[in-house]
């Protein structure tokens, strides 16, 4: 069929097949290697900044390298480099791994290499999206009729259900009209926990609704949201002539993964018709397990939801999951149809077009990875993995409890232990937050772990996460180990 314009891709200046094949052996070798090797690197990069910089040409090639040449580059350079999220150390921030069949399906996405902006571009793509988002719908027991589109992280997600929450305001006209030079309009405010993600306030800050916008409802000593507070919130807001409009609600907080009361705050909402977002990132995963089910509760009153499953789902960065209850009210917020991409394929139910529920036209087959991670590892496989790291932080605050010299600062509900060293008689604030920072220091600087810490209450805290794919016991002995060393090093 090509015959006459050239034999193939190396006309192109592309990989010919058999070099393709080649090169992605080698490759796929490397990655098994690196997966297996990877507790020989330390978890932290110790590479001091411009490293990278300094090792590569200024200037790009001006003719075609042999791709062991770029894979030497990666051996040398970009390995010593890297912080290892996929080390079973990775205890900091929240775990992001990326297990065999995500990374399978992610190599395999790029080979289709579709664009599912609209159903006929991509309709497998379109379709598999849905069929993932409904089955992940029912792993963490929420009930239809739910809409899901997979975003590149919650911070997306959370903007554009902010943005379907405003767009519910329709008298207001914003999508028209912009908030600008508009003296009419009545000042929108939202709320969250004062423990709710960064996200939420920079949602905020995009749709125009301001930093002032956002107002910080105070959280309990559990740090959850105080829905007495939230219900005094909206009417003081309201008698001062406000207009609220949307609520967010953390299920596993950044800090300490604290859930909020989800079930009081919706009651809330629907007694004053706000839209209720439930940021789920990190915690919505452990719905997966039939006994922390729990922390969804009431999420099925939501207006909208996002669970990454590139937290705690074991699929590459990045899968964000935004679900809602009014998919209309999402795509009258983003729609926008120009004459060259209109279509007559069906209905919105049939073939949706992907393109009108966010700000992307372009979008990646994310759903591939996140449903061969499904069948690969099935929904009992992901929920004993689950259990196994809120077990791995049970052991850990175990631990702690059980150390004159350590203490607890949050309650370790699911797979996150935030603490202390405190010894006997070492109370200034200030000296106990230097040696909490030097044991944290201490840790990341041997590189076995990676560890990161918060502030609660005030007080500096070590936060350990665990939710690694390949964590095991002996990491949690380890961190164990490392915590004691520490102290007894820099105490
Ligand atoms: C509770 C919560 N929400 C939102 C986010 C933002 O996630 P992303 O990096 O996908 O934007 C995070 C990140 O850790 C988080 O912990």
């Amino acid at each position: 069929m090509t015959g006459d314009i050239g034999t193939g891709p190396q006309h192109t200046g592309d990989m010919d097949p058999e070099a393709f094949r080649a090169a992605a052996h080698r490759v796929a070798e490397w990655t098994a290697d690196y997966l297996r090797d990877i507790e020989r690197f330390p978890v932290l990069s110790p590479a001091p900044p411009g490293t990278v910089r300094r090792g590569l040409p200024t200037a790009p090639p001006q003719n075609s390298e042999p791709i062991s040449a770029v894979l030497a580059d990666i051996e040398a350079l970009l390995i010593p480099a890297s912080t290892h999220w996929q080390s079973p150390g990775f205890m900091a921030y929240f775990a992001s791994s990326g297990s065999g069949p995500g990374i399978l399906g992610e190599t395999i996405a790029a080979a289709f290499n579709v664009n599912a902006m609209l159903w006929r571009t991509a309709p497998a793509a379109t379709e598999l999206e849905q069929v993932t988002l409904d089955w992940l719908r029912q792993m963490v027991g929420l009930p239809q009729p739910l809409f899901g589109v997979i975003n590149d992280t919650a911070s997306s997600s959370t903007l554009y259900a902010l943005a379907a929450a405003r767009e519910a305001q329709t008298d207001l006209r914003i999508r028209e009209l912009g908030m600008a030079g508009r003296p009419e309009l009545p000042r929108l405010r939202f709320y969250a926990s004062t423990e709710a993600h960064s996200s939420v306030e920079k949602a905020g800050i995009v749709l125009g609704i301001g930093k002032d916008g956002l107002r910080r409802i105070p959280v309990d000593e559990r740090y959850r949201m105080d829905p007495v507070a939230l219900r005094q919130a909206i009417h003081e807001d309201v008698a001062a002539g406000i207009r609220p409009f949307a609520v967010v609600a953390t299920v596993g907080t950044t800090s300490t993964t604290s859930v909020d009361p989800v079930p009081a705050i919706a009651a809330l909402c629907e007694q004053h018709g706000l839209w209720l977002h439930v940021d789920a990132a990190y915690g919505g995963a452990a719905a997966i397990a039939a006994e922390l089910r729990w922390v969804l509760d009431g999420a099925e009153r939501a207006d909208s939801i996002v669970v990454n499953p590139h937290k705690w789902l074991f699929t590459p960065i990045d899968c964000s999951v935004l679900w809602t209850r009014r998919p209309d009210v999402l795509r009258e917020a983003f729609s926008i149809v120009p004459e060259y991409l209109t279509t007559t394929d069906g209905s919105e139910q049939d073939a949706p077009n992907l393109m009108d529920y966010g700000t992307s036209l372009g979008r990646r087959m994310r759903a591939l990875k996140l449903w061969m991670v499904i069948r690969y590892f099935g929904t009992d496989g992901l929920a004993q993995r689950i259990r196994e790291h809120c077990e791995y932080a049970s052991m850990l605050a175990r631990w702690v409890e059980g150390e004159p010299d350590f203490e607890l600062l949050a309650p370790a509900l699911l797979s996150v232990v935030c603490l202390r060293a405190h010894p006997p008689g070492l109370d200034d604030p200030g000296t106990l937050d230097s040696l909490n920072q030097r044991i944290v220091e201490r840790i990341n600087t041997d590189g076995r772990f990676f560890v990161s810490h918060t502030r609660l209450r005030g007080e500096y805290a070590i936060r350990v996460a665990f939710g690694n794919l390949r964590q095991e016991q002996r990491h949690v002995r380890g961190v164990i180990a490392a915590l004691r060393g520490a102290i007894d090093d820099v105490g």
